[in-house]
C-alpha cells in the first residue's frame, strides 16, 4: 500500500527585515505566493495532506492557504518560541496519522517535488529522520551536520558549534522528514536548554540516535533551499525561478531572443514553436498557442493568444482578451475584455474595450471603443469582414455589421447596418483662394505689430 505523507509548513516568520506590512510567506515570486510555491510542490510531491503553521495576525496568510487547497489546515503559534515548538502547534494534524511528514519552511520557493520524494524515500528505507543538507559556499548562521559514516549523529547550530565544527560546511538546510511512527515523542522529547532558549527541532537528530533509531543526510542543491529573508533575497531568488523557468520552455521548443529579458509568471503556458523577441512580461494566466510570434516590449495579463497570431511590438493586452489564430495586434494597440476571431487585424495605436471582433475584420489606427461613461461599461460588437476606417471612436453600445465600412474620423454613436457604410463626421468644404486671403491678412497684422 502506498506511503501515507502529510506536508508541515512552517510560516509564522515576521519577515521584519524584508521592512513590509504584509506577512514574508505572501511575498510573491513569478506573480504567486512564496507559500503558493512550497504548497504546490507538496501536491506534486503527493502529499495526503498540508498543514501550514502561521502567526499571530496570520489572517491573510490562512486565507491563501485555503485558495490554494481547500483541504489544507492551518495552525496558529501563538508564541514563537523555536522550529520544534512551531512543528507542534500543528499537534492536531500530526495525531491524525500517517507514514511521512515533511517539515518544510514557507519561505523556500525554489524547493523541487525530487527533493520531496527522495526524502519519502529515505523514510520508506526505515529511517526515522531524513535532514536535507547542501554544501554552503558561506557556512555561517546555518546548523552543521554532524556525520559518522552514513549515519547522521547531530544538528549543532551555528551558536553552539565549537570552532571545529563551524569549519564543517555540510549544513542543515532547514527541511526534515520524520516517520509518523516516531515523530511526536522525538517533538515531545525537545527541550529548550540553548543558547537562544529556543525549542530547537534539530534536536530531534540527538534524541533519536539516543533511542537507537535510524536517521540519515540527503544532500540537495543549495538553491532550492534559499530562505527569503530580505527584499534582496526575494529578488535573488526571483531571478533563479524565471532563468530555470526559461530554460524549461526554451528545451520544450520556445524560441527567445534574450530571454534574459523575457519574465513569466508561475501559470504562464506557452506552447512549442512560439517566437518571443526581447523584453516580454507575461502577467497572470496568459495562454499562449503554437507558432504565434511576439514582438518586444509587449505586456500581457489574463489573456489567450491564438496559434500563429503576430503580436506587438508595444502590445498590451489586459484581463479577458481571446484572440483567435492568425490574428494581429501591433504596435501601441491595447486590448481588453475582447474576443477577437480569426484573421481581424488590430494593428496600430488602438483601443479595444469590452468587445466582439469578427474574422477578418480590419481595425485602422487610432480607433477608440468608448466602453465607458463614467460608471458603466458597454460593449462593441464588429462584423465579420468590417472595416473600421482610422481614427474613428466607436460609442458603445454599438454595433457594425458584417462587410460594413466605418469612414474614417468617424463618431459612430448608432449602429451601423451590414454592408453598410457609416459616416460619422462634418463634411469637408473647399473654399477657392480663401488661402491667399488668410496669408495676406496675416502678413498685413505681422508689419503692423513690428511698427510699433
Ligand atoms: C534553522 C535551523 C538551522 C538551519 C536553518 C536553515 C533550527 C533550530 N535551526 O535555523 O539548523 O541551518 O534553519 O535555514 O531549526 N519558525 C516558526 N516558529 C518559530 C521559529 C521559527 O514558525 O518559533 C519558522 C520561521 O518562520 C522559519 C523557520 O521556522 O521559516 C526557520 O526558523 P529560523 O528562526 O529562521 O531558523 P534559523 O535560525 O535560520
Ligand atoms: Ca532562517
Amino acid at each position: 500500500m502506498a506511503r501515507t505523507c502529510l506536508s508541515l509548513i512552517l510560516a509564522a516568520g515576521e519577515g521584519t527585515r524584508m521592512r513590509s506590512s504584509l506577512p514574508k510567506v505572501l511575498h510573491e515570486v513569478a506573480n504567486i505566493p512564496m507559500l503558493s510555491h512550497v504548497m504546490r510542490v507538496c501536491s506534486e510531491a503527493k502529499s495526503d495532506k498540508i498543514a501550514v503553521v502561521i502567526g499571530k495576525g496570520g489572517e491573510m496568510v490562512i486565507d491563501v492557504v485555503e485558495k490554494e487547497n481547500p483541504n489544507a489546515s492551518s495552525h496558529i503559534q501563538t508564541e514563537r518560541l523555536g522550529t520544534a515548538h512551531a512543528v507542534l502547534a500543528a499537534r492536531e494534524a500530526i495525531e491524525q496519522g500517517c507514514d511521512d511528514i515533511l517539515v518544510l519552511f514557507g519561505d523556500t520557493p525554489l524547493l523541487t517535488p525530487l527533493t520531496l520524494t527522495n526524502m519519502r524515500e529515505v523514510l520508506s528505507n526505515g529511517a526515522a529522520i531524513v535532514v536535507v543538507g547542501f554544501y554552503a559556499k558561506d557556512p555561517t548562521g546555518y546548523g552543521r551536520l554532524l556525520e559518522e559514516g552514513d549515519k547522521l549523529v547531530a544538528i549543532r547550530e551555528h551558536a553552539e558549534a565549537t570552532q571545529e565544527e563551524r569549519a564543517i560546511d555540510f549544513c542543515n538546510g532547514g527541511i526534515m522528514g520524520l516517520s509518523g511512527e516516531n515523530a511526536l515523542a522525538l517533538l515531545d522529547a525537545v527541550d529548550d536548554n540553548n543558547a537562544k532558549g529556543e525549542y530547537y527541532l534539530t534536536d530531534v537528530v540527538e534524541i533519536a540516535n539516543s533511542k537507537g533509531l535510524s536517521v540519515k543526510a540527503l544532500e540537495a542543491p543549495e538553491a532550492e533551499l534559499i530562505g527569503v529573508n530580505t527584499r534582496n533575497g526575494l529578488a535573488e531568488v526571483e531571478m533563479l525561478w524565471q532563468n530555470t523557468a526559461r530554460q524549461k520552455l526554451m528545451a520544450s521548443g520556445v524560441t527567445m531572443q534574450a530571454p534574459e529579458t523575457v519574465f513569466l509568471s508561475a501559470d504562464t503556458i506557452i506552447e512549442p514553436d512560439v517566437e518571443l523577441e526581447a523584453n516580454i512580461v507575461f502577467g497572470p494566466k496568459v495562454v499562449v498557442k503554437s507558432g504565434a510570434k511576439i514582438k518586444a516590449f509587449s505586456h500581457f495579463e489574463g489573456a489567450v493568444i491564438g496559434e500563429n497570431a503576430d503580436i506587438g511590438p508595444f502590445a498590451r493586452l489586459r484581463p479577458g482578451t481571446d484572440l483567435a489564430s492568425n490574428t494581429k495586434v501591433g504596435n501601441f494597440v491595447e486590448v481588453k475584455n475582447a474576443l477577437v476571431h480569426e484573421g481581424a487585424k488590430i494593428n496600430h495605436l488602438t483601443y479595444v474595450g469590452d468587445a466582439e471582433v469578427g474574422a477578418k475584420a480590419n481595425i485602422g489606427a487610432g480607433t477608440i471603443t468608448c466602453n465607458y461613461d463614467g460608471m458603466n461599461k458597454h460593449k462593441t460588437t464588429i462584423g465579420a469582414g468590417a472595416f473600421i476606417g482610422s481614427n474613428s471612436a466607436l460609442v458603445a453600445p454599438v454595433m457594425i455589421g458584417d462587410g460594413a465600412y466605418v469612414a474614417s474620423g468617424s463618431v459612430i454613436t448608432e449602429d451601423v447596418p451590414s454592408d453598410a457604410l457609416g459616416i460619422g463626421r462634418g463634411r469637408q468644404v473647399n473654399k477657392a483662394g480663401m488661402g491667399e486671403e488668410i496669408r495676406e491678412r496675416n502678413t498685413a497684422l505681422k508689419a503692423g505689430r513690428s511698427e510699433k
